[in-house]
């Protein structure tokens, strides 16, 4: 059969042309959601008397076929195919006659790509979602197996007051919960219904869109058929949301990778999830977290792509809008397969409790809880300050922690020291004085903890 737009056309495309303007090779993702879309649009113009109910259930019948014949992968990608939709009518033509030629009535591919994706991308928001939900939990699982662990916290890369695992593995449960917020926003606005604007201006036909928007479980239909034929917001949405999850990501991974890390030596890889090298037999490289935080680059990069091809486009449709495909589809492939690998990872990574006391006994971690010791007794915080930052000097010109020096030299800088502050000068009891909502204070962990887990649950 030949192109099903051929009729005003004398001679034929140039080959080159006919490649270039291809995207079936691609855009078959979308095949499950052309046949959804264009059964309830053939339902709609049967229930309007578009369609006489023999040539209905024709239409039906053969989209079910080509459908199950999709998802055996008994359906070849011919070329001769311009995109998906020209692909599933042209097979319903060949599998029905006549009455698939009805089947195009009162729509576009201008209104039914913008359909088909928005289906698409509804189904993988909520894909994503679970995804996300999955990991955080993996993420509070291994927060709980940990709960007692005080590591250093870092404030420029430079150890700064100790701070519970907990706590920072409950820093990026909160981002992810931030990036499900975004899309359970964004999918709002991608669950409204172009079908109906056709080619940007309506139609003359007597269709009902509210009933093909029910059909199909869109929230409302698109109120201005121009606007529905040409708005990709919701890709560009989506592909915001996926960004920042991949920076989340991409720092979690950076923080495991530290952690693993020869200098930090805080956390061990298991084998499951190391790599060795060609040439030096001792190496365990974490190659699953630098590629997390690699394929970053390409999720960000997707949504600048989508970005510059919708700058300056005139409306409604313009064939430049195909290039939203490529991005959108990488991206969300992208981003499920790094958040399912992390989600399986992150149970199987584990820390050394001397590695992280023999962390903390460095870098005078405890000097602020000192400063605040005093305030405590009635000092002011600049003055507390100094002289906390007098002991650190001692302390450091003596080789030794806070708690090393005596308190003989601790009444030298001030008479009112008694033996009590000893108590604060273990950085691996520091978890238990912090009290401040929020903080990394033994009973508010636990408290954040248990909200995650009722949550996750
Ligand atoms: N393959 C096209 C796309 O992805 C479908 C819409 C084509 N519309 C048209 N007027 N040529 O955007």
């Amino acid at each position: 059969m030949g192109k099903l737009w051929k009729g005003r056309f004398k001679s034929s495309t140039h080959p080159l042309m006919e490649e270039f303007n291809q995207s079936l090779r691609f855009d078959h993702e979308l095949w499950r959601q052309d046949i959804e879309g264009s059964i309830a649009h053939a339902k709609m113009l049967s229930e309007v008397g578009l369609l006489d109910k023999a040539d209905f259930k024709a239409i039906q019948g053969g989209l079910t076929s080509i459908a199950q014949d999709f998802a055996a992968g008994n359906i070849p990608l011919d070329p001769a195919n311009e995109d998906i939709h020209m692909l599933v009518e042209t097979e319903l033509t060949a599998r029905i006659g006549e009455p698939a030629r009805r089947l195009h009535t009162a729509r576009s591919r201008n209104d039914q790509v913008a359909t088909d994706l928005r289906l698409w991308t509804r189904s993988k928001q909520d894909l994503l979602d679970k995804r996300l939900a999955q990991l955080e939990l993996a993420l509070v699982k291994l927060a709980d197996r940990e709960k007692k662990l005080v590591i250093p916290g870092y404030t420029h890369l430079q150890r700064a007051q100790p701070v519970l695992l907990a706590h920072h593995l409950l820093a990026y449960v909160e981002m992810f919960a931030r990036d499900r917020e975004r899309l359970a926003d964004c999918r709002r606005r991608t669950n409204v219904l172009p079908l109906g604007a056709c080619a940007l201006a309506g139609t003359t036909l007597p269709i009902d869109r509210e009933s093909t928007q029910r059909k199909l479980g869109f929230a409302a239909i698109a109120n201005n058929s121009m606007d529905a034929v040409s708005d990709r917001d919701f890709v560009v949405e989506t592909l915001a949301a996926l960004s920042l999850i991949a920076i989340h990501v991409s720092r979690l991974a950076e923080d495991a990778i530290l952690w693993t890390s020869s200098e930090w030596r805080l956390a061990r890889l298991d084998d499951a999830w190391s790599t060795g090298s060609s040439i030096m037999p001792q190496k365990r490289n974490p190659d699953l977290l630098e590629l997390a935080r690699g394929k970053s680059g390409r999720v960000i990069g997707s949504l600048v792509a989508l970005l510059v091809v919708l700058k300056g486009l005139p409306l409604a449709y313009d064939k430049d809008l195909q290039e939203d495909k490529e991005p959108l589809f990488d991206a969300v492939k992208t981003t499920d397969a790094v958040l399912s690998a992390l989600t399986e990872f992150f149970p199987t990574l584990t820390f050394d409790q001397d590695r992280a006391t023999e962390l903390l006994s460095g870098g005078f971690l405890d000097a602020t809880l000192l400063a605040e010791y005093l305030v405590e007794k009635g000092m002011p915080f600049r003055t507390a300050h100094d002289i906390s930052g007098q002991l650190v000097r001692q302390a450091e010109e003596r080789d030794v922690p806070l708690s090393g020096l005596t308190l003989t030299e601790f009444q030298a800088i001030h008479p009112d020291f008694t033996r009590e502050v000893y108590e604060r000068l273990d950085p691996a009891r520091a978890p238990d004085f912090y009290r401040s909502a929020g903080s990394s204070g033994r009973r508010q962990v636990a408290r954040a903890l248990a909200a995650w887990k009722k949550r996750l649950s």
